[in-house]
């Protein structure tokens, strides 16, 4: 075997397991004992919500909202009267780790004036690339399941998700990192002021309804969604990802149910 057909084997082989991230010039083993301080600005989010080193494997283990700490994004979320300034808020903020790796920030896709705002986990490789929330496989279904009950991005929702940078290796965002976005998310939801949120996922749905119950008790039913910059509570549909239906169609069905009654709360609506 030549030389370079060897480094395609290893390359392949990498790509199979699913590293398909960079994330520094040396490669580095994960079970190395290797103790570094972290980067100076982020040391005081990491140390306020965690341990780093609970941390592994990265995993959605508690709930962000219910620290007590203020990131800094909150304060400069807080002082965003506009999309604009808020895309370039986050465009600016540095704080989370997640920036470094990612090729392009997911701000959102969809009309600005809708009155359903659709809520996701994080970017995929797709996403990454174009910049753009739900344009990959996933992303296609939640166009078809939205389309069935008469909504599109054209028209009349609109996209975000939690983290607006691709976690590497597409791996769940942590609690660290989605405390750091979340004032971000807030801000947003507060800019659009949508009547209605539809959470996909667990990672969405616990994130917002500020809980650990996990997204099989949480779909299908209506919850309130409340922040200091909204009058009102906002009514919040959870339901299953669409990455998950693509592994369970099975459970299609149930999505379907939860469609429904969000066309019919639409409907009662105008
Ligand atoms: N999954 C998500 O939660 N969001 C995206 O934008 C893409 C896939």
């Amino acid at each position: 075997m030549t030389l370079n057909n060897k480094i395609i084997n290893i390359i392949e082989w990498h790509v199979d397991a699913g590293v398909t991230v960079a994330v520094g010039e040396e490669p580095r083993s994960l079970y190395a004992v290797r103790v570094e301080p972290p980067a100076a600005n982020i040391v005081p989010v990491i140390q306020a919500v965690a341990s780093p080193s609970t941390n592994f494997p990265p995993q959605f283990d508690s709930n962000p909202m219910k620290k007590t700490i203020s990131p800094p994004s909150r304060r400069l979320a807080q002082q965003c009267q506009t999309l604009e300034e808020l895309r370039q808020a986050m465009s600016n903020f540095n704080d989370c780790p997640l920036k470094l790796t990612a090729t392009n920030m997911v701000f959102s896709d969809g009309n600005p004036e809708a009155k359903i705002m659709v809520i996701g986990e994080a970017p995929g490789a797709d996403e990454d690339i174009q910049g753009k929330p739900f344009v990959g496989l996933s992303g296609k279904l939640l166009d078809r399941m939205f389309a069935t009950i008469g909504l599109s991005r054209q028209e009349n929702i609109y996209i975000i998700n939690i983290v607006p940078w691709r976690p590497p290796g597409n791996r769940q965002p942590t609690t660290q990192e989605i405390t750091q976005c979340l004032p971000f998310v807030q801000r947003h939801i507060e800019l659009i002021r949508p009547d209605l949120l539809i959470l996909v996922g667990g990672v969405a749905a616990k994130t917002i309804l500020d809980t650990n119950e996990g997204i099989m008790r949480l779909r299908g039913r209506w919850h309130d969604y409340t922040s200091e910059g909204l009058e009102a509570p906002i009514k919040c549909m959870a339901t299953f990802h669409p990455a998950f239906l693509l592994r369970s169609p099975a459970q299609k069905a149930q999505v379907w149910r939860d469609l429904l009654t969000v066309q019919q709360e639409q409907h009662s609506r105008k």
